[in-house]
């Protein structure tokens, strides 16, 4: 347990009894120091308790260097082109990412202006360091929150983010014979625990589609994540033309509610493994499974209309993953080339990460008739 953590929520407990467990996870992951992602130790991948894609190969950086290079060209190849990161980790995607687009289209390369919103201080400066590693800081700038972007509105270009939503605080519900109940946490001896009662906000099931809150049966437990209506409407209102390209894991509603069946899809991860969310307060990861419809409906109330819904197998197919392989394959005897192959197919397969993440294409003041039979990530075939 990080006893800091800790205390501030037992603090936080005797002043009001309980806390909904969007409050308690937006502590244990984001208190300003000592929460999970912003402690001096926080790291993905080796060491990490959790690996996230950008981190098994940079092959993942590279294709969808390609895909946002299609989308500039779909765009008529603008100048400057903003192209935003969201919540970045320790900035392995940004690097490997313009590392690509500098040895690619130098057109491209030059229009580029990379920024990152990220939320921790920590992160940011390791972020910053492996940019001027890499040699690419001079093309990036970063922030703390979306609303502190200049150019409100008014930004031509990309969003993207990977394994941002599933890291917002969503709330726990239940539904019951009698409507629903919201899951809270309470102080219990040391630790902590979880008691039912009514709902913190009345308007909380109205995030999630009306025609999937009538299928769950009763007993059925779902999350809610007003945070991710607030950050896509964010990104819909930064953008004057462009797209928002989101990769994470989750499903669209009513199958991401329905798919757990009778858990909600909370988990922690603990050193690669998954863990209880009320275990090691403070020092290991919380995450919850997207709700992609979420954010289709309220990106649409900010102007972002959805092109296309894809796998993470069929975005890397599209745009060069499997060119890279055949490049190894074609090394015959070569052990490392093999091993190399095997780490990057992690990233595609369907029975490994190719089908858990899911790909959103939404798009702002782009003609979309057509678009989704432009666009790789949305055309690949495994059959061609
Ligand atoms: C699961 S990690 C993913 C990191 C990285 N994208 C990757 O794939 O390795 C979630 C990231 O989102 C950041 N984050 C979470 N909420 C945020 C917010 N409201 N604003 C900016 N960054 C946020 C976290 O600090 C962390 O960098």
């Amino acid at each position: 347990m990080n006893h800091v953590v800790a205390g501030v929520l037992r603090g936080r407990l005797a002043e009001a009894g309980k806390l909904t467990f969007a409050e308690f996870m937006e502590t244990v992951l984001y208190h300003p120091t000592e929460g999970y992602y912003n402690r001096p130790e926080m790291t993905i991948g080796e060491g990490g308790d959790f690996y996230t894609s950008p981190m098994v190969h940079p092959i993942f950086g590279a294709c969808i260097a390609r895909q946002i290079h299609q989308m500039w060209v779909v765009m008529g190849r603008p100048t400057p082109f903003f192209l935003l990161e969201m919540g970045a980790g320790v900035g392995t995607l940004a690097v490997d990412l313009l590392q690509t687009a500098e040895r690619g289209d130098a057109g491209f390369f030059a229009a580029l202006e990379y920024a990152i919103v990220e939320q921790g201080a920590q992160l940011r400066e390791q972020q910053q360091a492996r940019a001027r590693e890499r040699g690419v800081a001079g093309k990036m700038t970063w922030y703390e929150t979306l609303d502190e972007v200049p150019g409100q509105g008014e930004r031509v270009g990309v969003i993207l983010s990977n394994e941002l939503f599933d890291a917002l605080p969503v709330h726990r519900l239940g539904k019951t014979e009698d409507g629903f109940v919201e899951y809270y946490t309470v102080a219990d001896g040391d630790g902590f625990a979880e008691q039912a009662g009514p709902l913190s906000d009345p308007r909380l099931p109205e995030w999630v589609d009306a025609k999937t809150l009538a299928q769950l049966p009763a007993g059925e437990r779902f999350t809610v994540c007003p945070a991710a209506d607030e950050v896509i409407r964010a990104m819909g209102r930064l953008l004057a033309h462009g797209f928002v390209l989101t990769i994470d894991y989750g499903d669209r509603s009513p199958e991401v509610h329905v798919q757990h069946k009778r858990a909600d899809g909370v988990r922690a991860y603990y050193k690669q493994k998954q863990a209880q969310p009320y275990e090691r307060v403070g020092l290991q990861d919380l995450t919850a499974d997207v709700d992609f419809s979420l954010l289709v409906q309220s990106g649409a109330e900010s102007g972002l209309q959805e092109v296309g819904f894809t796998t993470q197998m069929k975005l890397l197919g599209g745009n060069g993953f499997l060119h890279k392989v055949q490049e190894l394959r074609s090394k015959r005897f070569d052990l490392m080339a093999d091993a190399e192959m095997y780490r990057m197919l992690n990233l595609f397969l369907p029975q490994s990460l190719g089908e858990v993440f899911k790909v959103l294409i939404q798009a702002k003041g782009v003609e979309i008739d057509g678009l989704a039979e432009r666009l790789h990530a949305l055309t690949f075939s495994l059959e061609e």
